[in-house]
């Protein structure tokens, strides 16, 4: 549906992967109703996809449309904010902008949104997408209690979240906003281990896999420190204990702290672009 006049609760200035998630986890937790979501996209129609979807509305900013909203998501690619229009960017006179552009300051993002009453630079990472990621986020501002209350609710939608500093951003990038891609990797590297005894192709990735996924559940359903999980399966003397030490023999904590580092400092060195 085109609605070009509407007030909304929250707006999306991007309806992709991220945008497109977080607006069917508000619809399915109550959070807003359809009709309180409005969304623009550019070119590719994923504005009219996500609408037809979700039942919310797709405003076409560039005809001149002023709609209104409480809260304003800036889900685009970082790389896309230089050619929103100036229509998208001084439409939402005072609204609350939560931005979750990876990298982006909220120098840069106040540039672009002059009128913003506050804005919110969010972290989240790809779990998000299933409601089951961890953001963090940081203000320009001390936000009135309404404002955080909205925060809580739009960037809870994505999963669990967490107040921190901008200057904080970076590192919350290397552990978590990356993190997943740290876990995809290890189970590449041990469906590879796993090849290498003869398994085939579907049992190697099978075994990887649902290893994983089943240790990461039983981490979430655990009140036990991860720790503590790991040595409950690591008897003296045995299999565990060996591929264990052989890890820390390779300096598996070392190399860890190095590539979070690694993350750090690139990010830091992206959101000065
Ligand atoms: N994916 C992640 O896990 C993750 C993690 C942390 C942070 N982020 C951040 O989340 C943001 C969104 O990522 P994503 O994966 O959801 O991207 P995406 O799927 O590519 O979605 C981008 C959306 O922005 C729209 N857009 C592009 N140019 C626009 C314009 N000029 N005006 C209005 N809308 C415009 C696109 O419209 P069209 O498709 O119609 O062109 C699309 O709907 C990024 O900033 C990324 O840094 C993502």
């Amino acid at each position: 549906m085109h609605d070009q006049k509407k007030s909304f609760g929250v707006f999306f200035i991007g309806a992709g992967m991220m945008g497109g998630s977080m607006v069917r986890s508000l619809i399915r937790s109550n959070a807003f109703a359809p009709d309180q979501i409005g969304c623009c996209s550019a070119k590719d129609g994923t504005a009219e996809k996500l609408a037809a979807e979700t039942g919310i509305s797709v405003v076409d900013l560039d005809s001149g449309a002023q709609p209104s909203t409480n809260v304003l998501v800036l889900a685009c690619k970082p790389q896309q904010l230089a050619a929103l229009s100036q229509n998208a960017t001084r439409s939402f006179n005072g609204a609350l902008l939560i931005s979750i552009l990876a990298g982006t300051p909220i120098s840069k993002i106040r540039e672009r949104f002059p009128n913003a009453r506050a804005i919110v630079r969010a972290m989240p990472n790809t779990p998000g997408s299933i409601g089951a990621g961890i953001t963090g986020w940081a203000s320009d501002q001390t936000l009135q209690p309404n404002d955080a209350s909205a925060v809580a609710t739009v960037l809870g939608s994505l999963g669990e979240v967490i107040p921190t500093k901008e200057s904080d951003l970076d590192a919350v990038t290397a552990i978590s906003g990356s993190g997943p891609a740290y876990l995809f990797l290890f189970t590449e590297a041990l469906e590879k281990a796993a090849r290498e005894f003869g398994f085939d192709e579907a049992t190697a990735l099978k075994l990887a896999r649902q290893t994983m996924i089943g240790a990461a559940k039983l981490m979430d359903e655990s009140p036990l420190h991860p720790s503590e999980l790991r040595r409950q399966v690591t008897s003296p003397g045995g299999t565990t204990q060996a591929a264990v030490q052989s890890f820390e023999q390779g300096g598996l904590h070392d190399l860890v702290r190095k590539a979070t580092q690694s993350a750090h400092t690139r990010s830091i060195e992206l959101s000065r672009l």
